[in-house]
């Protein structure tokens, strides 16, 4: 039986991660006039803004000092704000809605499992903060996704055993955090780069609660 269910945020609960990857483009295309290529979208998908910002300039091989680094941080928050600013709660993804009141429906536990240090102000503009009993705060884990801590703290903060949740992912890092975390992981995706999780769906409109109980009784069995 399926107790606590474990959310990603951007690209599960809204499509917010491709706003994430524009306000990297600009970021770059500002401050060193490179343009970054479609490939680092995935590696940098769930992975936190520090993570994210070393990985693009490993990528294109750019050395900064740590003051530029911090500031470039605020810089691409701050172009992310902007396209925020719009969102509103017909913004979330198909099935979301149904899924959350399923879930509530079965008495089972919501928690948010977000790397996104935006994720309560995103959660309220789309009018969901009530459906979840916890938030995991990104900035008191140790280690990010593919680390399975933030999964972990989810599932503590609605007391539930990481192995009694399902955590729904669309990044390669996150699936590899709800696998650590040994929970039964639940990819958005194509099998390609999500072919780790134990259930996988081509969207969110195909999350539907029945069909994830079944594998998920399946798994345990195994
Ligand atoms: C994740 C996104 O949910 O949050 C990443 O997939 C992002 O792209 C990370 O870097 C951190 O988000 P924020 O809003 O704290 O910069
Ligand atoms: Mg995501």
């Amino acid at each position: 039986m399926i107790q606590g269910a474990l959310f990603d945020l951007d690209g599960v609960i809204a499509d917010t991660s491709v706003y994430h990857f524009q306000a990297w483009r600009a970021l770059i295309q500002t401050n060193f006039h490179k343009k970054l290529p479609d490939e680092l979208e995935q590696r940098t998908k769930g992975v936190s803004r520090a993570d994210s910002l070393q990985a693009i300039l490993d990528f294109l091989q750019i050395d900064v000092p740590q003051k530029q680094f911090e500031q470039l941080m605020i810089e691409k928050n701050q172009l992310y704000l902007q396209s925020l600013e719009q969102l509103q709660p017909k913004d979330t993804l198909p099935g979301i809605v149904a899924l959350l009141e399923a879930l509530q429906a079965q008495k089972i536990k919501i928690a948010l499992a977000s790397a996104s240090r935006n994720a309560p102000t995103i959660l309220a503009k789309l009018q969901l903060t009530d459906y979840f009993a916890a938030i995991a705060d990104p900035a008191q884990v140790q280690a990010g996704k593919p680390a399975p801590d933030i999964f972990l703290a989810a599932a503590q903060g609605i007391a539930v055993a990481p192995k009694d949740c399902i955590g729904i992912e669309d990044s390669i890092a996150g699936i590899q955090a709800i696998n650590a975390a040994q929970a039964f992981s639940v990819g958005v995706g194509s099998a390609q780069e999500l072919g780790a999780a134990d259930l996988l769906v081509d969207d969110t409109s195909q999350l539907k609660l029945d069909i994830i109980q079944t594998q998920f009784a399946k798994h345990i069995q195994n």
